[in-house]
């Protein structure tokens, strides 16, 4: 019981769009209209296909509360992570979906680096990274277009040996 990540399946996708779908989740994201499921299915297909990408359910006392993913772009040891937590999850969740994504990464993926893209309006979110550990690496200057403004877009990072212990983790 308690926390845990596991593998997203095909009977996660109806949950997994509605999350995605809030417009509390989706402001937030690079792509953020509203998904229809034919769209949704077929990014799961593909992406379920791709070695370097890993989709995953965060779970409390089995209640799938969460979203993340892991994709490796640069190496097999770096990846660059994404997440969002159920609108109707309770506060505090965020740090328990961040310490065990993390385990998941530095642990089961055996990473040697996580990198997380935000935008720079996204304030919650770079504070959630620096909360965990992350370092501000940069900050892309006017790097993302939303259709109607140019957004900065801030980047992090956290390496294996920055990472506390999972004994130390709150
Ligand atoms: C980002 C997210 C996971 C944080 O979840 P949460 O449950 O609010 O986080 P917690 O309550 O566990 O807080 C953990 C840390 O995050 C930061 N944080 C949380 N809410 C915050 C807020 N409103 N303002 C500033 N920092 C905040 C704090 O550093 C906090 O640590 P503290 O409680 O010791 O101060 C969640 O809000 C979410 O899913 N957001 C929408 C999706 C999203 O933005 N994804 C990231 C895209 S890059």
């Amino acid at each position: 019981m308690g926390s845990k990540l596991r593998v997203m399946t095909e009977a996660d996708l109806e949950q997994v769009l509605l999350w995605r779908n809030h417009p509390e989740v989706r402001r937030y994201m690079y792509t953020s209209h509203e998904i229809s499921m034919d769209e949704h299915r077929n990014w799961f297909i593909g992406a379920s296909l791709d070695q370097a990408l890993h989709l995953l359910i965060y779970e409390q006392e089995d209640k799938p509360l969460g979203f993340v993913n892991f994709t490796r772009t640069r190496c097999r040891e770096i990846a660059d992570w994404g997440f969002y937590l159920a609108p109707e999850a309770p506060k505090g969740s965020g740090r328990k979906l961040g310490n065990s994504a993390l385990n998941y990464a530095f642990f089961e993926l055996a990473l040697h680096k996580v990198c997380g893209q935000v935008l720079g309006f996204n304030e919650r979110s770079i504070e959630f990274h620096k909360a965990l550990g992350f370092k501000e690496e940069g900050r892309l200057r006017e790097q993302h277009f939303d259709g109607s403004q140019f957004h900065d877009v801030v980047c992090l990072g956290l390496l294996k040996y920055e990472k506390q212990s999972p004994a130390e983790i709150k």
